[in-house]
């Protein structure tokens, strides 16, 4: 067990999938997996292992809001539990108006505001960068399974409500997204050498202002998993 998270050593996989809401990991749980277990139950931030269609064994684990708290879920799963792919699930903003919601975005870097990166690397810049067999695999899936999917930069910022308006700095350079978690995920997989992904579907149009009802996020959300199942 580990501070945040109360499973036995062998109930958690190797392969975990993280959507930030822990309503969505149960919904995944009971939807999509076989025999899906409860394993983790602090702070009712739930975690759960099943067997997927294909029968691997897998977890989902909800990594909550922000950079600071999945840190916590990504570090204690690699380092307590030996997870060897984390692999996020997630809504994102989309930066420039051509993009539609509901587009899924695979995040092939991520750029940050977060004082976590300038902990490591003060004023010099890291690129958190995605796992390429992963993006390939994600795409390719996305593909067979007829999908939409993009490729594209992110930006995790800490600030959802930022009066800064610093994104469209992000955007004038060519990033698609903006979220608030990948930049975390993908510097922990680097460290610890494991593989990392963000899925990402977007929710809302930062330039157009559009925004996705909740029944139409459920049904990209949907999407996301199945990509993730399928590779
Ligand atoms: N900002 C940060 N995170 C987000 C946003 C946003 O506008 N939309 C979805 N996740």
């Amino acid at each position: 067990m580990s501070i945040h998270i109360n499973s036995k050593k062998d109930e958690i996989a190797e392969t975990v999938l993280m959507p930030g809401d822990p309503k969505r990991a149960k919904w995944i749980a009971e939807n999509f997996l076989n025999n899906a277990e409860l394993v983790n139950t602090v702070r009712g931030n739930h975690g759960y292992t099943g067997i997927t269609p294909q029968g691997e064994r897998i977890t989902i684990q909800a990594s909550n809001m922000g950079m600071p708290t999945l840190s916590i879920y990504a570090e204690e799963l690699i380092t307590k539990y030996g997870v060897k792919c984390l692999m996020r699930l997630g809504s994102c903003g989309a930066l420039n108006a051509e993009t539609k919601l509901r587009q899924i975005f695979l995040a092939i870097s991520s750029g940050s505001d977060s004082a976590l990166n300038f902990k490591h690397f003060g004023l010099t810049t890291y690129a958190p960068t995605a796992n390429f067999e992963l993006l390939l695999q994600a795409y390719q899936a996305a593909k067979k399974l007829g999908i939409s999917v993009e490729v594209g930069t992110n930006f995790a910022t800490d600030d959802f409500y930022d009066l800064t308006d610093q994104w469209k700095v992000f955007a004038e350079f060519g990033v698609k997204t903006i979220e608030m978690e990948s930049a975390a995920l993908y510097t922990i997989a680097a460290r610890y050498k494991i593989q990392a992904l963000s899925i990402n579907t977007v929710s809302d149009n930062l330039v157009t202002g559009e925004k996705l009802s909740s029944d139409e996020r459920e049904k990209t959300f949907t999407d996301m998993v199945k990509i993730a199942l399928a590779m």
